[in-house]
């Protein structure tokens, strides 16, 4: 979250003094989440937006919503936060963990090789802001006839060839918890075209909703669904921050630029290549070294004067720490998607080696909003050892 102040904390007076939390009304969506969703849908360009609890859950209704299920396989990038392959085993499907490339987003070549008679479906993931290379990957969906569900929760709002993030894919899904470009503590989103998966990612999302909504169940689709409801407390926090969205954007992407003029002069390092650099959300600007001991000697020496990091010391968004994941944990045995699968799936700490070199050689440094352009122009001089 970069911004929050008096007009959010008057967004939620006003839902707690109307006394209406709940985002469903006497069959009506109530208005602040009503609101919201329709202004989400208008900016990315998207006929349906469901708004909800978290990404992951989003993640899960999107899937849900595709009919992805037990038999199926999952291609995901390496370098994610660890819900982009939890959702996939919520659903009892099996993620595919695939290479990512320099542009430190999902690697088509990689997605090409990991395709099998059971892959359903591709979630690329616009990590830190920067976009997936969605013509490529569009192209080998068409192709192999899969599924796209965007994973734009570390963009909300970014693009690529002038779309919208979330909106190229068969569905697309945002989050909107403490760490987003927007947020409401916690929240997500899923939209879609597709008015079945709409339905569909309806139900899973809250398996009450006709009842809400006053709507007689006969002659449509019932299913078991969860509940993932957000709360008019969340929507009216997202309202505000919905507003904020693309001046947020545009003064990251000013100063992003202006780090990469400076930047551009070292030849310590290689900034990496952007699928679409008008698009990038302008969070980070990542760098690339020819070894790790470089990357990290680089850290070191700056970290304490501009935040920075090396993408591979991020826990839980590499693959190699997803240790539920490697070693095939469900919560319980007899729902193991891994087990109802009809081919053995096998994982290792090492089995993306391009991913691994590559995130210990990046250094990801971070854009702050906070310091003026001037101060960002003089301070990333320094970065390159120019006064
Ligand atoms: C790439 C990515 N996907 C999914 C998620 C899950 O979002 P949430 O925390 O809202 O469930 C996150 C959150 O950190 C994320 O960064």
């Amino acid at each position: 979250m970069y911004e929050i102040g008096e007009r959010e904390a008057a967004a939620v007076r006003k839902v707690i003094l109307s006394g209406k939390l709940f985002r469903y009304h006497q069959g009506h969506n109530a208005p602040e989440t009503g609101r919201f969703e329709k202004a989400l849908a208008r900016k990315l360009d998207s006929k349906y937006a469901l708004a909800m609890t978290s990404g992951t859950s989003a993640l899960i209704c999107a899937l849900t919503g595709l009919g992805i299920g037990p038999g199926d396989e999952v291609i995901i990038p390496g370098y994610t936060f660890i819900a982009t392959a939890l959702a996939p085993v919520a659903v009892g499907a099996v993620p595919i963990i695939a290479e990512v490339n320099d542009s430190l987003t999902i690697d088509p070549a990689d997605i090409e090789r990991k395709i099998t008679r059971y892959t359903k479906a591709i979630i690329p993931v616009h990590m830190c802001g920067l976009p997936c290379d969605m013509s490529a990957i569009m192209r080998i969906a068409r192709r192999h006839r899969l599924k796209v569900i965007e994973d734009a929760c570390q963009a909300d709002g970014g693009s690529y060839r002038g779309r919208r993030l979330g909106a190229i894919g068969d569905a697309g899904v945002l989050s909107f918890n403490f760490y987003k470009i927007i947020s409401s503590g916690e929240g997500g989103a899923m939209v879609t075209n597709d008015e079945k998966i709409f339905q569909r990612a309806l139900i899973q999302h809250d398996a009450a909703n006709p009842f809400f909504m006053d709507e007689s169940p006969a002659g449509k689709e019932i299913f078991a669904g969860l509940n993932f409801r957000i709360t008019e407390i969340q929507s009216a926090i997202l309202n505000v921050q919905m507003g904020r969205l693309d001046g947020i954007l545009r003064r990251l992407r000013q100063r992003r630029r202006a780090i990469i003029k400076v930047l551009q002069q070292s030849d310590a390092f290689r900034l990496a290549p952007s699928n679409d650099t008008d698009g990038d959300c302008g969070v980070a600007v990542p760098v690339q070294f020819d070894t790790a001991e470089e990357a990290s000697a680089f850290v070191e020496k700056h970290a304490k004067s501009w935040p920075m990091f090396r993408p591979i010391d991020s826990g839980r968004h590499v693959y190699s720490n997803w240790e539920a994941i490697l070693q095939k944990k469900s919560h319980h045995p007899k729902l193991n998607p891994w087990k109802m699968h009809r081919r053995k799936i096998s994982y290792s700490k090492r089995m993306c080696p391009q991913t691994l070199e590559i995130l210990s050689q990046t250094v990801l440094v971070r854009v702050p909003l906070a310091k003026s352009l001037t101060e960002i122009r003089s301070e990333a001089k320094h970065l390159i050892g120019a006064k």
